[in-house]
C-alpha cells in the first residue's frame, strides 16, 4: 500500500492583508501580490464585510489597521467588531504570523503613551538616545499649563502636538463617522488625520493662549533643520534625511508669536524646503551626524520591547550637545526612498513561516523576538539616486544593520 504521507503536498501559504484605500496605493498592492506569488504564496485581501472565519485560512497577515483601531477605540461599533474579530482570529490561530501584533501597535497610537514608553526603555535610561522633555496638557488655563511644564521640565519654546486617540478631534470625528462606512469614512478620517498634523511652536507665556488641549507639549530642540527618518523592516533599517523645522536663536524667542504649521508640510517625502525649514543665513548650523551605533541599539531594543517589524522613528540631533532625540514613532510608515522594502518584508514573513513546519509556533515568534533576527554586519551605505541627494549624509559610524540612503532636499 502506498503511503498517504508521501503523497501529501504542502498547500500554498495564504498571506492576508489589509490596508486603507490610500495606503493600498502607497504600498502598491499589485507589486506586493507579485512578490508574494514569487514566494509561491497567495495574497488575500481581508474583507471587513465578512468574518475572518469566513475568509480563512491565513498563514500570515500584513496590515496597517491603525485607522480602524483608532475608530474602534473612539466607539465606532463597526470598527470595534472588525478589530475584535481579527483579534479573536489571531488568538485562536497562534500559528498565524502577524505583521504587526495589534497590542504592540495599540501602544503606538497615542503620542503621549509612545513618549512614555520610549522614555522608560533602557535606551533612554542609559543615555544612548533621548526624548525631549514632554508634558500632557489637558487645560487651557495658563497657570495649569505652566505647572505641567514645570513638573515635566518642559521649556520654551515647545512644540504642541495632538495625541491621536484621545483628542477632542477624534471625538468630533467619531460623532461624524459612527453611522458612516466606506469611502466617506476614509475622506473624513483623512480630515481628522489632517487635524492631528496641525501643530504649533509656542515661544513664551503670551503664546500659551494658543495651546489646544488635549495635546503634548514637547521642548523644541535646535537641530540644524535636519531630520533623520529611520525606516525599520524587521532586522534592517534605512536612514533617510529630510528637511525639518529651522532653529531659533535665543534672542528671537522672547517676543516670537506662535507659529502654526501642518507637520505634513515639513518633513514628508514630498515636502521641499520652505521658510519654516530654511534657517536665516546667519543662523545656519550644520546638523550633528547620526550615531548609527545608537540606532542599531534602538532597533534591537524596540524589536524586543514592542515585537514590531514595520515602523519608523524620527530622530533629530541637538546642535548644542550632539545628543540624539527620538521625536516620533510611526507604525508601517511610507518607506519613501527605501527601495525594495516589500521584498525585505516578504523575505522576513516567509522566514517566519518556515519554522512552523518544525513545530515552532508563530505566537512564540510574534511575541518573543529575542532570538534576534538581527543579521551579521550588513555594511551598506548607498545614496538613493532618485532622491535628489546633494551631499553625503553625516554619519558618524558605519551601521551594523542599516542601509543608509539620503533624501536631502536642503538648500545648503
Ligand atoms: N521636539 C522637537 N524639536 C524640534 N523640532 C521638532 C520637535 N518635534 C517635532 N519637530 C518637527 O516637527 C515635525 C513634525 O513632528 P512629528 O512629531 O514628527 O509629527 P508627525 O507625526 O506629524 O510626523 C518634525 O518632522 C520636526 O521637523
Ligand atoms: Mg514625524
Amino acid at each position: 500500500m502506498r503511503s498517504r504521507v508521501s503523497n501529501m503536498v504542502p498547500r500554498r501559504k495564504f498571506i492576508g492583508c489589509w490596508f486603507s484605500a490610500k495606503k493600498k496605493k502607497k504600498v502598491n498592492l499589485e507589486k506586493l501580490r507579485a512578490i508574494v506569488e514569487s514566494h509561491g504564496a497567495i495574497l488575500k485581501e481581508i474583507d471587513f464585510s465578512k468574518t475572518m472565519k469566513a475568509q480563512e485560512p491565513f498563514d500570515a497577515i500584513i496590515h496597517k489597521m491603525t485607522d480602524r483601531m483608532i475608530e474602534a477605540m473612539s466607539g465606532n461599533k463597526r470598527a470595534e467588531k472588525n478589530i475584535k474579530d481579527v483579534e479573536n482570529y489571531l488568538e485562536n490561530h497562534p500559528n498565524t504570523v502577524v505583521v504587526d501584533p495589534l497590542p504592540s501597535i495599540r501602544k503606538l497610537l497615542d503620542r503621549h503613551e509612545t513618549y512614555k514608553l520610549i522614555k522608560g526603555t533602557k535606551l533612554c535610561l542609559n543615555g544612548t538616545l533621548h526624548i525631549p522633555t514632554f508634558a500632557y496638557i489637558t487645560s487651557r488655563n495658563e497657570a495649569d499649563i505652566l505647572e505641567q511644564m514645570r513638573a515635566n521640565s518642559v521649556e520654551f519654546p515647545f512644540v504642541c502636538k495632538k495625541s491621536v486617540a484621545h483628542g477632542s478631534a477624534s471625538h468630533k470625528h467619531n460623532t461624524r463617522t459612527s453611522t458612516s462606512y466606506g469611502n466617506q469614512k476614509f475622506a473624513e478620517f483623512s480630515q481628522y488625520q489632517d487635524m492631528n498634523r496641525q501643530m504649533s511652536i509656542i515661544f513664551n507665556k503670551e503664546g500659551l493662549k494658543d495651546v489646544d488641549p488635549p495635546c503634548v507639549a514637547q521642548t523644541f530642540i535646535n537641530h540644524g533643520a535636519l531630520l533623520y527618518k529611520i525606516y525599520v523592516i524587521a532586522d534592517k533599517y534605512h536612514v533617510v534625511q529630510r528637511p525639518s523645522l529651522r532653529d531659533f536663536s535665543k534672542d528671537s524667542l522672547k517676543d516670537h508669536k506662535t507659529i502654526f504649521f501642518n507637520s505634513h508640510d515639513i518633513s514628508s517625502g514630498d515636502s521641499s524646503r520652505s521658510k519654516l525649514t530654511t534657517p536665516d543665513e546667519e543662523d545656519v548650523q550644520i546638523a550633528p551626524p547620526l550615531e548609527t551605533s545608537a540606532i542599531d541599539a534602538m532597533t534591537k531594543e524596540l524589536h524586543n520591547e514592542l515585537h514590531m517589524t514595520m515602523y519608523g522613528v524620527d530622530i533629530i540631533a541637538s546642535i548644542e550637545t550632539g545628543k540624539q532625540y527620538i521625536i516620533d514613532v510611526n507604525v508601517f510608515p511610507g518607506y519613501d526612498g527605501v527601495p525594495d522594502f516589500l521584498d525585505t518584508l516578504m523575505n522576513h514573513v516567509m522566514k517566519k513561516l518556515e519554522p512552523q513546519t518544525n513545530g515552532i509556533s508563530a505566537r512564540k515568534q510574534n511575541g518573543s523576538a529575542k532570538t534576534a533576527l538581527i543579521k551579521p554586519l550588513m555594511k551598506t551605505r548607498s545614496n538613493n539616486n532618485d532622491t535628489n541627494c546633494h551631499e553625503e549624509p553625516p554619519l558618524k559610524k558605519s551601521s551594523r544593520n542599516g542601509v543608509i540612503s539620503a533624501k536631502n532636499k536642503q538648500a545648503r
